[in-house]
């Protein structure tokens, strides 16, 4: 049996059972073998825009699939390798969430032509809330994992949801921590917003000492730290 590290296998665990998935910067491959090597899912698409990833994919199926299975493995950017609904799922993971919503917003339609993404995005979350919102995307699921010094967010987003806001700003504190994090909370939760809440700490300390910081940012940096301080008491 194929072992997943914990990021890799909360990302498996939000896979519905029998459905196709394409892994978009696959790297190793080892997320779409593990589905495919324990059936959940019938069909995987492996994907890379370098062509080594796809060769350490491919070296990957032959020595960890107990038996042959079909994957299909396709070089190329984003979803630009899929067909429209060619698949129900499409996993991005261990990219930045900027370039994840570089690689959707190509095109409106292709990226809403998949029902579901499990997204995983290694910085700018906050943006790529945003992004999503701003482009008919819902979140329905979120998770935490750690791997190595980290604790990476997890987000499951549907096609078509509600655009629900106006006046936002894309780096707003809301889209970063959202209240959805108390919903879904794990026992990482506490840890992630500690830390986050200790660093903007900090920030406020240096605005604070800084003689250039305008009152508008000094605000920001005190909302950011409340709303923090606020989630925290809520856990
Ligand atoms: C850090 S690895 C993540 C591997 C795996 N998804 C994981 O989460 O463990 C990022 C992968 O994304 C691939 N990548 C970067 N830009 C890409 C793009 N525009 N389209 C497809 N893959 C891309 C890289 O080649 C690399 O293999």
């Amino acid at each position: 049996m194929i072992r997943l590290s914990e990021r890799l296998q909360k990302i498996y665990d939000q896979v519905l059972p029998s459905e196709s998935v394409c892994d978009v910067g696959t790297d190793h491959g080892y997320l779409p073998l593990a589905l495919l090597e324990s059936g959940r899912s019938p069909r995987v698409i492996m994907s890379d825009i370098s062509e080594g990833s796809l060769l350490k994919c491919r070296e990957n199926a032959e020595n960890m699939l107990s038996q042959a299975a079909p994957f299909d493995l396709r070089q190329g950017s984003g979803i630009e390798v899929l067909e429209p609904g060619e698949v129900d799922t499409v996993v991005m993971a261990g990219m930045g969430g900027m370039l994840i919503s570089e690689l959707l917003g190509k095109d409106y339609c292709h990226a809403h032509s998949f029902r579901r993404y499990i997204l995983q995005p290694r910085k700018h979350v906050g943006r790529l809330r945003y992004w999503l919102l701003d482009n008919d995307f819902t979140v329905v699921h979120e998770d935490l994992a750690r791997e190595g010094k980290f604790i990476w967010p997890i987000l499951t987003v549907e096609s078509f949801g509600r655009a629900l806001f106006v006046n936002a700003d894309p780096d707003d504190i809301e889209f970063e921590y959202p209240l959805t994090l108390l919903e879904y909370k794990n026992e990482l939760t506490e840890e992630y917003l500690r830390n986050a809440l200790e660093l903007e700490r900090l920030k406020l300390g240096s605005k604070t000492a800084g003689s250039l910081t305008t009152f508008s940012e000094l605000r920001t940096q005190r909302h950011r730290v409340a709303r923090l301080e606020y989630m925290i008491e809520r856990l």
